[in-house]
């Protein structure tokens, strides 16, 4: 697949997607709570998706994938499908969210806290904020996609934390995921040249312990080899000549 410019009229459709994924997360934080399951979660994101955005969620029946939202807990790396088990005061989870709104994809999640955030997990998930942040200020037209992974991947080693290597950020637009692959470790000046009107996801996978990661005989989840926690964050974001906007921004514009 080669890397598509968004006109700005689809820059308009991607910046009403990138929204609608954002509002989700918004909507949903509130429902995180010690007792409630990741099944009940991904039931509310759906019925607010479909009735309320008349939105699609992209995930669902995405190459097999069997829910509306992915819930990655603890050492789930990414990918984690909702279930009945019940989440725990401690439990740190990442939802992902992708809507499809008029043919134009969004794309964003965040970390969760269930009931008291363990320090480390806080850490982590700080770490891994940041990181995904570093990443997306080195964005802009003439940049080039190693700027973005040296900027991720130096950030969180001197933090003492690992990047995972698996899994990447990517172009979306028409297509969840497109050209390019977007690494989030890597050298300065290496790889593609952005371009203006480019969109794309920055979305780095952080371990507390070492960057392997194994996947589940369901598929689909992907946990940390030593069982270390994980953290994600990520962003939908359009390339811009003077740099970059992000295009699923919450509420508190993070
Ligand atoms: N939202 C994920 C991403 O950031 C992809 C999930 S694919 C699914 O690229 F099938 F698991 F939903
Ligand atoms: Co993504
Ligand atoms: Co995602």
């Amino acid at each position: 697949m080669t890397v598509t410019i968004k006109t700005p009229e689809e820059q308009e459709k991607m910046r009403i997607a990138g929204r609608l994924a954002a509002d989700v997360l918004d909507m949903i934080g509130d429902y995180v709570k010690p007792g409630i399951t990741t099944d009940e979660l991904n039931k509310i994101c759906h019925d607010y998706i479909t009735g309320v955005q008349n939105a699609v969620p992209a995930p669902l029946k995405y190459r097999g994938f069997p829910k509306s939202i992915c819930t990655s807990v603890n050492h789930v790396v990414c990918h984690g499908i909702p279930g009945d088990k019940k989440l725990k005061s401690g439990d740190a989870m990442n939802i992902d969210i992708t809507v499809i709104k008029d043919g134009y994809h969004g794309d964003t999640s965040r970390m969760f806290f269930v009931g008291k955030a363990g320090i480390q997990a806080q850490r982590l998930a700080d770490v891994a904020f940041d990181g995904m942040w570093h990443g997306i200020e080195e964005l802009g037209a003439g940049k080039h996609l190693g700027d973005v992974g040296e900027a991720i991947q130096t950030f969180v080693e001197k933090n003492r934390f690992s990047v995972v290597r698996e899994y990447c950020g990517h172009g979306i637009g028409r297509a969840f995921h497109e050209d390019p692959q977007v690494l989030h470790y890597g050298n300065r000046g290496s790889g593609m040249e952005l371009k203006s009107g480019m969109t794309l996801t920055v979305e780095p996978m952080i371990n507390a312990g070492k960057r392997h990661v194994r996947l589940l005989n369901d598929g689909w989840t992907v946990v940390t080899k030593d069982h270390s926690l994980s953290a994600q964050w990520e962003h939908t974001v359009l390339i811009t000549d003077s740099g970059y906007e992000v295009l699923t921004l919450g509420a508190d514009a993070r």
